[in-house]
């Protein structure tokens, strides 16, 4: 495969990504044959086999990935704060949940006693929007805290609905960035930096990726002690994930040798049809234990959010989905205490 050929797969896919300084060079590498980025083909009975039924989970006791669901227990609130781990929501394609797990995932670790900071790292604001915040009308966001020297932290931070949950917000003043970014030093750390002083304050920082993977995301994964994946459980899922995967290798090996795969979050998951259980089937074969136990479901009540902007653990605090992101918070925890 040559890069015109995976260029032009990518933009069949709908997807979109970006090399601008040769991180992505070389040859994806598939291994026993197993292509991540085929398509999946329905197979109702390789489907229940691997993501089972909603009543097979019950009387067989395991989780939608078909592994024994683990108990997560509720987490007593930390006596003291920091330093924090730094997590990059990253998928290059759009629309598979990276902003709803961001202010979520980050609401429900608020409640657990976690200090918490969101970061807004996509020009498109959603994040900023998601949680009621008016993009247009900042003066300044997360871009003039990378670009400008005198610009800190507290200039730009906000304070979210969720106590604990604070948010550093952008706007498309932050796609300028990219490109000034370039004829910077070390420009892939810029938002390492920009984060430092703030390190001691937090539990977790979260930042919310733009679905490319161009400057903005590498500078997400070079300050980023961990990367967690949203994957939609739809025809397309796994498309692009090899790619995905090859950056992570590839920060890691030249910016960052700390970086973790956290996991692998299946979103938009609706268990009654094969089609989802199938695709959650490929997802755990193609990364078996990496995927989070916790699975995230499909529901209208996460777009009732944003247009709320709040997240759903407030929103609709009894939900589903409030419970689901509740439980990966739980899950969270647990694997970043056991690394
Ligand atoms: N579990 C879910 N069930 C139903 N809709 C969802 C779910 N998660 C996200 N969405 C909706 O899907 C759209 C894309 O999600 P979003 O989190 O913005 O993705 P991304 O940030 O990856 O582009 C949004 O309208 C969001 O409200
Ligand atoms: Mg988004």
């Amino acid at each position: 495969m040559n890069t015109t050929d995976k260029t032009s797969d990518a933009t069949r896919a709908g997807v979109e990504f970006d090399d601008p300084y040769g991180i992505i060079e070389d040859e994806l590498r598939y291994q026993d044959g197993f292509d991540p980025d085929a398509e999946i083909e329905p197979d109702p009975d390789y489907a229940a086999t691997l993501a089972p039924d909603p009543a097979t989970q019950r009387r067989e006791r395991v989780g939608p990935t078909g592994r024994p669901m683990p108990r997560f227990p509720v987490p007593r609130p930390p006596v003291e704060h920091g330093p924090a781990r730094i997590i990059a929501m990253c998928n290059q394609k759009g629309g598979v949940g990276k902003t709803t797990s961001t202010i979520n995932l980050g609401a429900a670790l608020a409640e657990y006693g976690q200090k918490v900071l969101l970061v807004d790292f996509d020009p498109q604001g959603a994040l900023s929007v998601g949680l009621g915040v008016n993009p247009m009308e900042l003066d300044r966001t997360v871009y003039n805290l990378l670009m400008h020297r005198g610009v800190n932290v507290e200039d730009v931070l906000l304070k979210t609905v969720t106590p604990g949950m604070d948010l550093l917000p952008s706007n498309i003043d932050l796609s300028a960035a990219e490109v000034q970014l370039v004829t910077e030093v070390a420009r892939e750390s810029a938002l390492a930096r920009t984060l430092k002083p703030v390190m001691h304050d937090y539990d977790f920082i979260i930042i919310d990726c733009q679905p490319s993977l161009g400057l903005l995301t590498v500078n997400a994964l070079t300050a980023a002690h961990s990367v967690i994946v949203p994957l939609e459980c739809e025809f397309f899922a796994l498309r692009g994930v090899a790619l995905l995967t090859e950056t992570i290798e590839k920060v890691r090996e030249r910016l960052n040798p700390e970086l973790e795969l956290d996991g692998i979050l299946a979103t938009m998951y609706d268990a009654r049809t094969v089609h989802g259980r199938e695709v959650l089937a490929r997802v755990v074969q193609a990364f078996g234990p990496q995927v989070f136990h916790t699975v995230i479901g499909r529901t209208v009540r996460f777009p009732e959010t944003t247009v709320a902007g709040e997240p759903i653990t407030s929103y609709a605090s009894a939900s589903v989905g409030a419970a689901a992101y509740r439980q990966l918070a739980r899950e969270v925890l647990v694997r970043c205490h056991a690394g």
